[in-house]
């Protein structure tokens, strides 16, 4: 069975377990994570978006205009709402699935205050070039969401960045901001809940395949109505377990991403488009399907399915096709015609740190074989 979010192999299912149970070791944490974030302050927070909003609230964008991408998830929406922020959408390039920087010269307003750059799936995204680019505009705070790109490095170009743990380690949930070390921060504690314990199931393949058949229905609706409005810090068992697995992640790493290359070959063989590699850490393979099948994205996910591949579609509905955010802010498709195509085409392989070329030949044979019949 191979599925996208990570998973946990049974043979550490007693280091999960214990995570469970035993007090936290926030020392030995920050002590791992130093090397990555030697000028920051970090804080781990309920979810990624928790660290965003602490980011507006500390940084008083209240009431003013951002610039962020077209394409990234709505969980945006509310947040904009709540905050009173005009969004400036810009188009994506669909090499990278980055904002261009052309998009930001020809957008950016006077009253701009901040910009939001994403690494999506895992490639970095030039902050360097884009602060030298934006010389005139030093007033504009760079904001990086680093959501899927732990491990590479990201998070200490921009004034301030966010993090979301869940997504490449088995952490449940969970945030992180790195910001400036003079923040003054302190979080009302949270607990491990019944949807933690759901998702802890969902990291052993039995359960997952169990919920992708059973679950689709009502999974959309828990995490909604369990996100909280307030801010919140990490509970212990989320950061218990993205301690714990966080050596095994790192060290595994470097096959994914060599799985990863491996991997873009044999579906750019298949007339797929893929993502660029450098710096890449692959938290999603996505690729575009082929422009002469493009119609055909869903019933290809769907049909791979039943040769125990699940794909996802991240993000099918990006933050500009959202029917509120439509109305709200007056979006016309036609100036973002590359996130309208991502949308359209994006599909996002299963990869795990652990897989072999074996696994990768096998998810490549079934892409085929439903190719040859649709
Ligand atoms: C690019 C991006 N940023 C931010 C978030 C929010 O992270 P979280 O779900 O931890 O709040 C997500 C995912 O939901 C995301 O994909």
């Amino acid at each position: 069975m191979y599925f996208v979010h990570p998973q946990i192999k049974l043979k550490s299912f007693i280091k999960a377990k214990l995570s469970l149970v035993k007090s936290v070791d926030l020392e030995g944490l920050t002590q791992k994570l130093v090397a990555y974030f030697p000028a920051k302050q970090l804080i781990f927070t309920d979810m990624g978006r928790t660290a965003f909003r602490l980011i507006i609230e500390k940084l008083n964008l209240q009431n003013t205009a951002m610039l962020l991408p077209a394409y990234i998830c709505d969980i945006f929406y509310p947040i904009l709402k709540e905050y009173n922020i005009k969004p400036i959408f810009l188009d994506i390039n669909l090499k990278t699935f980055h904002i261009g920087t052309d998009e930001i010269q020809k957008k950016i307003t006077p009253n701009s205050r901040a910009i939001l750059v994403c690494h999506t799936y895992g490639l970095p995204f030039d902050v360097d070039a884009l602060r030298s680019d934006l010389r005139g505009r030093s007033d504009l705070v760079i904001i990086e969401d680093c959501a899927h790109s732990f491990l590479d490095g990201t998070g200490n170009s921009g004034d301030v960045s966010f993090f979301s743990l869940y997504k490449q380690f088995p952490a449940l949930r969970g945030g992180m901001l790195a910001c400036p070390n003079d923040w003054q921060i302190k979080l009302p504690k949270t607990y491990f809940n019944f949807r933690d314990f759901i998702s802890f199931l969902n990291y052993f393949w039995p359960f997952a395949l169990f919920f992708k058949k059973f679950g689709s229905e009502i999974a959309p609706k828990m995490p909604r109505r369990e996100k909280m409005r307030e801010l919140g810090g990490l509970n212990r068992v989320s950061l218990n377990l993205f301690s714990d697995f966080f050596e095994a992640t790192e060290k595994s790493s470097e096959n994914r991403k060599t799985l990863a290359i491996f991997f873009q070959k044999e579906l750019k063989a298949l007339g797929f488009e893929v993502q660029n590699t450098d710096g890449n850490v692959f938290c999603y393979l996505s690729s575009l399907t082929p422009r002469n099948i493009q119609d055909k994205r869903d019933v290809i996910v769907q049909k791979l399915k039943k040769y125990g591949v699940f794909c996802t579609r991240i993000w099918h509905a990006p933050i500009i096709l959202n029917e509120g955010v439509q109305r709200e802010y007056q979006i016309d498709l036609a100036d973002f015609p590359n996130t309208v195509e991502a949308a359209k085409r994006i599909i996002n392989f299963p990869l795990q740190n652990h897989y072999t070329e074996k696994d990768v030949r096998k998810i490549i044979t079934a892409v085929k074989k439903v190719i040859a019949n649709l």
